[in-house]
């Protein structure tokens, strides 16, 4: 079958979301040797059956990679507790009022480049415990980390990124000091340290895979409320619609488009018969605008009543860091509206899609007050 996946790195793919669903909802694709599946409820079903559908594309964990994963994941859950990420809110208020502080007066920035991208830095080296100054290279690496394009750059990138993370870590190592990276460091699981490779693997997914969508769910937000300006009205006048609005950007415009899942056991999904070790994408933006899950799914409406979009996936993986992404977008927004009441796209912008089938998002975002 031929499908055109030029389309999936559009800036907002939600046609071909909807043709694929219509057309091809489940479909193996020859020339990259997997399956997609583009409907919420097989979606739902696949990131509900770990046991069947896995997350480690290598091959079913050993008892010693799943003892190590519960101890990440408890460790994690303590750090993001919604409690204390708000202890830091603080520093994320200062951090906002910094980087406007830098573009208020021209009246006119790139939305992206010069206040999304380096905030979403800021929230994850104060939790991680990267150094600041260390910003520029590791925005940079992360930005190649998510293309689909630039293969030479992006394999460079990883192994500066391989090399930096190893440093960090033996830093940790030899002197004690804060952030998430440094407690992994430290950390003992069944008696042992966690080896290099775990560390530096771990820091990435923390770092890269999550700056980029954190960043892009900042941007994103403008843009569904430039789409709606009653809605941009009724947030700009009751902050505490944040939240609300927040949840809809979330299922709109999914920051992480994709997951992708092994199949440890032969199963059937949705009539089609799927073997031992094939490779599954779950689109989970195309899930979250499922018509068969959310009424007007295609309308961004931040009243909905119920929204149980997959943006932060579900079940045994679920997103860990989601009270932070929400609490750092909502205080980010809530600084930018208080200092930038007129804040709006510039008309004759023309976005261009970061080119990736993993992150929804622009490249710039050029606005004025
Ligand atoms: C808008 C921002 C974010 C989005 C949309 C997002 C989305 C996701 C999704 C879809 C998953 C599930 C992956 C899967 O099922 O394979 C996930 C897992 C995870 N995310 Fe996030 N994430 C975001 C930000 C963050 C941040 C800021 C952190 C922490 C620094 C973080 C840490 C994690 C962790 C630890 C997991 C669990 C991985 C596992 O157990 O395999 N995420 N995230």
């Amino acid at each position: 079958m031929n499908v055109d996946f030029s389309e999936a790195i559009t800036a907002y793919p939600v046609q071909w979301y909807q043709k694929m669903q219509q057309e091809h909802p489940v479909f193996y694709d020859m020339e990259r040797k997997m399956w997609h599946i583009f409907r919420y409820k097989d979606i739902y079903e696949a990131l509900s059956t770990p046991d069947t559908f896995a997350s480690r594309i290598e091959g079913k964990e050993s008892q010693t990679e799943l003892s190590r994963r519960s101890y990440f994941r408890t460790l994690l859950s303590r750090v993001f507790s919604p409690d204390l990420v708000m202890l830091g809110e603080k520093r994320l208020v200062e951090h906002a009022h910094s980087l406007l502080d830098r573009v208020q007066a021209r009246g006119q920035m790139d939305f992206v480049a010069d206040f999304a991208s380096p905030f979403a830095f800021r929230v994850l080296a104060e939790i991680l415990g990267i150094p600041f100054e260390d910003e520029e290279s590791l925005r940079y690496w992360s930005y190649f980390f998510v293309l689909d394009e630039h293969e030479e750059e992006r394999q460079k990138c990883m192994q500066q990124m391989d090399a930096y993370f190893s440093r960090l870590v033996q830093v940790c190592r030899r002197s004690t000091s804060d952030g998430l990276i440094c407690a992994l460091a430290e950390a003992v699981v069944d008696g042992q340290r966690l080896a290099m490779g775990e560390l530096v693997a771990f820091c990435e997914l923390l770092f890269a895979g999550s700056l980029e969508p954190l960043a892009h769910l900042i941007g994103s937000t403008l843009l569904c409320l430039s789409e709606q300006p009653e809605a941009y009205s009724a947030v700009q006048a009751d902050t505490a619609l944040l939240p609300r609005a927040l949840e809809e950007v979330l299922r709109y415009r999914s920051p992480v488009k994709c997951v992708t899942r092994r199949v440890l056991q032969k199963t059937q999904l949705d009539g089609y018969a799927l073997a031992e070790g094939d490779i599954v994408n779950l689109w989970l933006g195309a899930a979250n605008v499922d018509p068969a899950a959310f009424p007007h799914a295609h309308r961004f409406d931040i009243y909905r009543a119920s929204n149980p979009h997959l943006s932060f996936g579900h079940g045994m993986h679920y997103c860990l860091g989601k009270p932070l992404v929400l609490i750092g977008v909502a205080t980010a927004w809530k600084v930018v509206l208080q200092r930038l009441p007129g804040l709006h796209i510039e008309p004759e912008a023309r976005l261009q899609a970061v080119p990736s089938s993993f992150i929804l998002g622009v490249q710039h975002l050029p606005v004025r007050w």
